[in-house]
Parts: C-alpha cells; sequence; structure tokens
C-alpha cells in the first residue's frame, strides 16, 4: 500500500467515524432519558376532594418504549400530592379503599398520603412535584 492510499483510508476512516457518532446517539438517546422530566395536566384542583382521590395517568419513556402508568391526586388539607399507583413492594397496582391505599398482590398497604402502614411494604408510594397554576393540576413524573 503506498502512503497516498493509506492517508485516504485514514481521513476516510475518522470522516465515517464523524458522521456515524450523531447517528449512534440518536439510536441511543430514548435509553439515556429519565424520569422526573415530563409534565402532565392531571385536571381541575376542585375536583380533588378530601372524600376520595382522583386518578390521572400520565406517559413513561423506558428505553424505546413509551407505556401509560396511574398515578393518584390526593387532598391532604389545603396541599394536594401525587402519588404513583405503583406498589414499591413489586410493582403491582394499588388501589384506594376505605381511605387507604391497598396491594391487591400481597396485601401491603399505605395511608392516604403513601406512607406504608402493613408490610410487606416498607417504603412510601412514589411523591411527585405537583404545581397548581389557575386551577389546573400538573404534575412532574
Ligand atoms: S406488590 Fe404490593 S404488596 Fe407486594
Amino acid at each position: 500500500m503506498e502512503r497516498r492510499d493509506f492517508t485516504q483510508r485514514i481521513l476516510g476512516g475518522a470522516f465515517a467515524a464523524l458522521l456515524g457518532v450523531p447517528g449512534v446517539a440518536t439510536v441511543l438517546d430514548p435509553a439515556r432519558r429519565t424520569a422526573g422530566s415530563r409534565w402532565t395536566d392531571a385536571g381541575a384542583a376542585a375536583d380533588v376532594t378530601a372524600e376520595g382521590v382522583k386518578t390521572f395517568s400520565y406517559e413513561v419513556e423506558a428505553g424505546w418504549e413509551t407505556r401509560k402508568e396511574t398515578g393518584y391526586l390526593v387532598r391532604d388539607g389545603e396541599a394536594i400530592i401525587a402519588l404513583s399507583a405503583k406498589c414499591t413492594h413489586l410493582g403491582c397496582k394499588v388501589r384506594f379503599k376505605d381511605d387507604k391505599f391497598v396491594c391487591p398482590c400481597h396485601g401491603g398497604m399505605f395511608s392516604r398520603t403513601g406512607a406504608p402502614e402493613k408490610e410487606p411494604v416498607i417504603e412510601p408510594l412514589v411523591r411527585f412535584v405537583v404545581e397548581i397554576k389557575d386551577g389546573k393540576v400538573r404534575v412532574q413524573t
């Protein structure tokens, strides 16, 4: 191989690598996204009463797929709390019953504000950041 061919191959390879970096970054981008960066409209604040809970749904990006998850809005005095409906034991969907969140899978139980109350759950329900503006609730998921 002559020196000129060698130089052309090296420069060609470097050029191809430069073109390939953005392409690889674009393909890998979904895997690098993290939770907590998306705001979801969760409805009117007036609909969240002291008597019950209000459900909302939000999207979660997990790698290359997007799936819907459920959350609960709970009135706590003047404040509104947003909780994930995913049990912190093994991820089953908790349900609101008799002023508690109950997990149907293993009988775990959480308080109205998401605190663990009955094993096997020992961690509270995940709590999201809430913003109330113009009577509307937005949740950062
Ligand atoms: S998944 Fe909820 S108690 Fe086990």
